[in-house]
This record gives C-alpha cells, sequence and structure tokens, in this order.
C-alpha cells in the first residue's frame, strides 16, 4: 500500500483547519515537522498546535521530531500522534527512544539526513515501523530534491526485505510529479508531500495526480 502524508509546514499556518479540510479525505495521513531551531536552522509549531489539531480531525498523524533530545517529548508528542519518527543524528540511545515510542502506542520510526548512510540502521531495522529518508536537508519546504537519495532507497529496500520486510519507508523532502515514480520503483512506499500539495491551486487534485503517477 502506498501512502501519500501531505506535510503541515507547507500549509497556511492562518489557515490550518481549512488546509487540513482540503486534504482529509484523500491523503493517507497528515505528516507534522516539529522543528526547535536547535537541531534544524528553523522553529516550527509543538505541541499545543497537534493537541488543537487532533481535536478538528481523526487523521493519521505522522509527527516528525526534527529536535535535539526528543527522549524529553515523546510522552507529550505521543498523546496527540499515531507515529512518532525521531532523527537517528539527535539520539544517543536510539533503542530506548524506539522502545519509549512504541511502549506510548505510537508506531515507531527513524529518520536519516541526506549524509547519514543506511547501514547505521542495520542493528535497529527489525525493531522499526519505518525509516523517513530525508532527501533534502530539513529545516524547510520547498527545498530541492537531493538525485542522490534514490540509489539510498535502493539500498534501505534491499536492507528491508532481509531485516523487515514490512517496513514503511517514507522519503521527506522535494518529492513531487517528478521524482514520485522513480522513488517508488527503487522501493519506497510512502511519500511526505509539502510544497506539491498544499501550494498546488487545487491540493486534492494533486494528490490524486500523484496516485496516478504512481500507478501508470
Ligand atoms: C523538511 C520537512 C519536510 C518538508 C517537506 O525539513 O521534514 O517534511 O516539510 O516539504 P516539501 O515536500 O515541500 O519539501
Ligand atoms: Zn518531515
Amino acid at each position: 500500500m502506498v501512502r501519500l502524508l501531505p506535510s503541515l509546514l507547507a500549509a497556511d499556518f492562518a489557515n490550518l483547519e481549512r488546509d487540513i479540510k482540503k486534504i482529509e479525505n484523500y491523503a493517507d495521513g497528515l505528516h507534522l515537522d516539529i522543528m526547535d531551531g536547535q537541531f534544524v536552522p528553523n522553529i516550527s509549531f509543538g505541541i499545543p498546535v497537534l493537541k488543537s489539531l487532533r481535536e478538528i480531525t481523526n487523521m493519521h498523524f505522522d509527527t516528525h521530531l526534527m529536535i535535539i533530545n526528543p527522549e524529553n517529548y515523546i510522552e507529550n508528542f505521543a498523546e496527540f500522534s499515531n507515529a512518532i519518527t525521531v532523527h537517528y543524528e539527535a539520539s544517543t540511545h536510539l533503542h530506548r527512544i524506539v522502545n519509549q515510542i512504541k511502549e506510548k502506542g505510537c508506531q515507531a520510526g527513524v529518520s536519516l539526513n541526506p549524509h547519514t548512510p543506511v547501514s547505521v540502521l542495520e542493528e535497529i531495522l527489525p525493531e522499526l515501523d519505518k525509516v523517513l529518508i530525508m532527501s533534502v536537508n530539513p529545516g524547510f519546504t520547498g527545498q530541492k530534491f537531493i538525485p542522490s537519495i534514490l540509489l539510498k532507497v535502493k539500498k534501505l529496500k534491499e536492507m528491508s526485505e532481509k531485516l523487515n520486510p514490512n517496513l514503511e519507508i517514507i522519503v521527506d523532502g522535494g518529492v513531487g510529479e517528478k521524482n514520485i515514480k522513480e522513488l517508488f520503483n527503487n522501493g519506497a512506499n510512502s511519500f511526505v508531500v509539502g510544497a506539491a500539495v498544499f501550494h498546488a491551486e487545487n491540493p486534492e487534485k494533486a494528490i490524486k495526480n500523484l496516485r496516478e503517477i504512481i500507478d501508470k
């Protein structure tokens, strides 16, 4: 099953509910980018925003923590999330954090920055529900896709076939109609789409169009 996860970071922050309603029946979940101004050079939004959004939609909340010391915030984010992804680069005791996420009843994911090889996940891969491969340097919506990520996705797919065949392989950053099919062909089964959906004139149509491109 292919998943399309629009990123709220690309929505209009003065009209979050309006923008969520545009995609809620067509997307497979809402991707929530949490940035602390430390791990990444931007500050986005946090727990109170998730709490309010939880009241207006039943969408699957896919929370992506781009924060240092993520272990200190798992409990708070888990209350309003269905899945939580932490960065490998921000987690000294990754195994402990992954278990913390699962104990709170959420799916657990690990994200890799563009320079981090997939091989670092070999030991933890069987424990994970998802791996999120950053295809831009994290921090902002609307950045250019880094083409070398295609090979990285392929390598992760090969690893997952041996170690965790049900793994969700998510690509995040600069994904759109130009690269989604190739990413899918290389093994990705889940896609974060920010600008490609929320900056489109008709976000519903944009989602349908991306699905058609994958199905072709
Ligand atoms: C970037 C975030 C992404 C981003 C995706 O740091 O993790 O989720 O919002 O947006 P687009 O698809 O516009 O690159
Ligand atoms: Zn993200």
